[in-house]
């Protein structure tokens, strides 16, 4: 029997994560060595809605009406239905996979929801556009994690490094030279709307002094654009330090991240930092490649639970399936 298939990168936010939250810019990128997918098969037999939903990774394997009706999966599958305006859905068995670590910054429900989002579609033969695949893939992450800035679900949709303004069109990040990355797990889940609310709290209390932060932050990501747009690599990893520490006076570090990104540092990485949501989750070191070795042992030595090396290679960028 014909299955169709689809797949979600996984993605790391290189800057201004918090500061997205509040209309400032961020840059993201997929993640291609960790990935969600999403395979259907007709159920030529069944009676019309017996959708079958199987998921190792939550030990899943149950009717899709069986599930709660705010269960991420049921979500996505309902809104495409919607979107393409069908009364009835066809049987089917919807069987997700995925490599991606839940609860670390890495974008697991975000692409999780466009690999759904996008097979669902393709089986009912709607091939949709990118940013109709992100826009509802965002309506599922609105209802899971309150008020995300979207800029999950745009750059594991896109497939494509962004600079992402909230509310603003998508704008794929021109990045001319390959770029050699690190990624440093915790190990340690965190739950991004908690880390959100004590920021919008911390915020409220202290207006001036936390808009000064986040501002400084959106500054840094303007830089960071310009200097990868144009090749200048060599600011990269003061800005990638930079922001780092404006994270941490945020309050969303922790040891754990702490230790990680300072050994990555010794061990010679250009730049390292929190990524997402802190408190826990990842970690990202910017190295020359002759150093990626070194980096990744460093991080498995201070107590890394996970490393991903990845390489972003300008040819590979866009290419959704
Ligand atoms: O922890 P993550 O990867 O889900 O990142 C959250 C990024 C934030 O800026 C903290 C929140 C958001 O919605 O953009």
């Amino acid at each position: 029997m014909p299955v169709l298939t689809s797949s979600a990168p996984g993605k790391i936010i290189l800057s201004g994560e918090h500061a997205v939250v509040y209309g400032h810019p961020a840059i993201a990128f997929p993640v291609p060595q960790v990935r969600v997918q999403a395979f259907i098969a007709a159920r030529p037999t069944a009676p019309q809605e017996e959708i079958q939903v199987i998921s190792d990774l939550v030990h899943l394997n149950s009717p899709l009406a069986s599930l709660k009706p705010h269960h991420p999966i049921r979500l996505a599958v309902e809104i495409v239905k919607q979107e393409l305006r069908l009364e009835h859905l066809p049987a089917f068995e919807l069987r997700i996979t995925s490599t991606i670590p839940v609860g670390s910054g890495l974008g697991s429900s975000a692409a999780t929801a466009v690999a759904v989002v996008r097979a669902v579609s393709g089986f009912l033969g709607a091939i949709l556009p990118d940013q109709t695949i992100s826009d509802l893939a965002f309506r599922v992450e609105k209802q899971i994690h309150g008020s995300p800035s979207g800029i999950d679900n745009t750059v594991t949709a896109f497939n494509h490094p962004v600079y992402f303004v909230r509310g603003e069109p998508i704008l794929a990040l021109k990045v001319p030279v390959p770029l050699a990355f690190v990624i440093g797990d915790t190990g340690i889940s965190s739950s991004t709307r908690a880390v959100v609310d004590d920021v919008r709290r911390m915020r409220d209390e202290n207006p001036t002094r936390v808009d000064a932060i986040l501002q400084k932050i959106g500054a840094l990501t303007r830089e960071m654009r310009a200097a990868m747009e144009t090749g200048r690599l060599e600011q990269l990893g003061a800005l990638i330090n930079a922001n780092h520490n404006l994270l941490a006076e945020l309050e969303v570090s922790s040891p754990q991240l702490e230790r990680l990104v300072a050994a990555a540092r010794a061990a010679g990485a250009q730049g390292a930092k929190l990524s997402g949501s802190g408190r826990g989750g990842n970690m990202i070191a910017y190295c020359l490649p002759q150093d990626i070795q070194k980096v990744e042992h460093a991080l498995l030595q201070a107590g890394a639970a996970h490393t991903i090396r990845f390489t972003y290679q300008p040819e590979d960028a866009g290419h959704a399936d």
